[in-house]
């Protein structure tokens, strides 16, 4: 891709990603590199600007995460934030040690609003704070630009050579005026004139598409999810009906969600593609019968789904390429982008490549955040209900529901989901709320409804808010909106006599109950 670029060297820290969709928040086209990339690559890349972030080594420590004093040589600006101030100085002659006080959490920092990189920014501001080491003595050539009451240097620079260190964190929200900062630095300092638009983004991608696969045949596995809606719209738009996508009911969606995905994408939808539908519902609550153990079902709805769209794929014949709704925090996390560990194991990409007999595979989604990919949706015209829906797992209900899986329970959390939703939606925080959904107990218990004893299942509401999904808190919902849901839920849903607020944040629990 020919764009002006900005490159996050990836020193381990908890917030690079965060870093890199700050950047892009500001128009400008940002990826991730473990700070192990050789030197030389990161030239050629020709990045207009390079951050280095923070990470939880000391960077005096033997063995720690180091870059070469050449990477400040290169013309290049550099922007140091925590770890990479520290280390920023360290190359370059300065001094880091162990801090007499420890900083952690929202302080106030007092900067020199002459500096570049704090124009336009409030004298005293608030900003986030998390290191043990501190700059004690800055590198030759650099002024102090920022302090607080416990840390001499929080910021300094050598506008002489472009180079900036932050001792705070800019990428987390709770640094108030830390977007300002990380603006100035890219579009001001490395002068990137932010050309990362998603309108532009969608336009290039649709001609690279048509160039790509010219009069080939495409298919796409579709989940209704906003990944492969996003990637199947833009494929559609770019090749119309040489695109087949096939959709698999496998019963374990939320209410209505099967013939919504059809209305968009089916033979009465705004757009030209092939659209198959399996319903294999009966196929599934048949092999997941009698099963309780969490991954046996997994593996089940998987392997299920592997068959299904196998056998769809045969019909078809040969294919040249195949459509995956891959992402770029997939790509950051699966190890070849960042420094970041390999995290998850359970995406729906993977798998099918095996199976399915074609040359190619198409993902262009890539580069984006999943932000990136719901403003794309919508720069598509793809319906907001679609692209802002909530992150849905691929075994879905199957997941949601403890225990044994039966045509029964799902319709149960079916019913229950949808009214959750629908009063969370009227609340207004459909938005705001990272993950909300309903799940069902494995636990019956008493109750009294009218006159009548009762003796039925207790559906649990879960509500996270999350910044990568690797960890969440329970969100907090209003009162009010919780006994409303419980009350209509009790009333309208057979077989429910008892709603529980689920508060686990993850860790120690994980998102999904199962
Ligand atoms: P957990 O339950 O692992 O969920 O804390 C983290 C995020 O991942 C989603 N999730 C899945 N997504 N296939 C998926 O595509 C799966 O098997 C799966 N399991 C969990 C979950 O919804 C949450 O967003």
């Amino acid at each position: 891709m020919n764009q002006e670029k900005v490159i996050v060297v990836d020193f381990g820290g908890q917030y690079n990603q965060l870093v890199a969709r700050r950047v892009r928040e500001c128009n400008v086209y940002c990826e991730i590199y473990s700070y192990k990339t050789d030197l030389e690559k990161i030239k050629e890349m020709n990045p207009k600007g390079i951050i280095l972030t923070g990470g939880p080594n000391s960077c005096y420590e033997k063995g720690a995460p180091t870059c070469q004093k050449e990477l400040f040589e290169l013309g290049i600006p550099v922007l140091g934030l925590c770890y990479g101030a520290q280390l920023m100085m360290h190359v370059l002659g300065g001094k880091v040690e162990k801090a007499p006080v420890r900083e952690y959490g929202k302080t106030e920092v007092k900067v020199n609003t002459a500096s570049p990189l704090f124009s336009d920014v409030s004298e005293k501001t608030i900003c986030w704070m998390s290191h043990f080491d501190y700059i004690s003595k800055v590198a030759d050539g650099f002024e102090i630009t920022a302090n607080t009451a416990d840390c001499p240097v929080a910021a300094a620079q050598n506008t002489d050579k472009n180079l900036y260190a932050i001792q705070f964190h800019p990428e987390v929200l709770h640094t108030q005026e830390g977007t300002k900062m990380l603006y100035n630095f890219v579009r001001n300092v490395c002068g990137c004139s932010g050309t990362w638009r998603m309108d532009s983004f969608v336009e290039n991608s649709i001609k690279e598409i048509r160039k790509k696969v010219g009069n080939g045949k495409v298919l796409c596995a579709l989940s209704g999810g906003v990944d492969s809606s996003v990637a199947a719209v833009m494929l559609s738009k770019a090749i119309g009906n040489q695109l087949t996508c096939v959709f698999v009911d496998h019963g374990l969606l939320r209410k209505d969600e099967g013939d919504e995905v059809e209305e968009v994408f089916g033979p009465n939808g705004p757009y030209e593609l092939n659209f198959i539908r399996v319903n294999a519902q009966d196929r599934y609550y048949s092999k997941l019968a009698g099963v309780t153990e969490p991954e046996a079902k997994r593996k089940i709805i998987g392997e299920e789904f592997i068959r299904v769209f196998e056998e769809e794929a045969k019909k078809i014949g040969a294919v040249d390429f195949l459509v995956q709704g891959t992402i770029y925090p997939d790509v950051v996390e699966s190890g070849l982008g960042g420094e970041s560990a390999v995290i998850k194991s359970h995406h729906n990409v993977g798998g099918l490549p095996d199976y399915v007999d074609f040359k190619e595979i198409i993902e262009p989604l890539r580069d984006l955040f999943k932000d990136e990919v719901r403003k794309a949706g919508l720069e598509m015209g793809i319906p907001e209900k679609l692209v802002f829906r909530q992150p849905f797992p691929g075994p879905g209900l199957g997941i949601r529901i403890i225990g044994e899986v039966t045509a029964e329970k799902v319709k149960i959390v079916q019913e229950a989901d949808a009214i959750y939703r629908e009063e969370i939606a009227n609340a207004g925080l459909d938005k705001s709320i990272g993950q909300y959904f309903a799940a069902l107990t494995n636990m019956r218990s008493v109750g009294v409804m009218g006159d009548e004893r009762t003796y039925d299942y207790a559906v649990a509401l879960r509500a996270v808010n999350t910044i990568d999904f690797m960890t969440a808190e329970s969100a907090e919902i209003p009162f009010d909106v919780l006994q409303k849901v419980m009350s209509r839920i009790i009333n309208e849903v057979r077989g429910v006599n008892r709603v529980f607020y689920d508060l686990t944040s993850k860790p120690p629990g994980t998102i999904e109950v199962e």
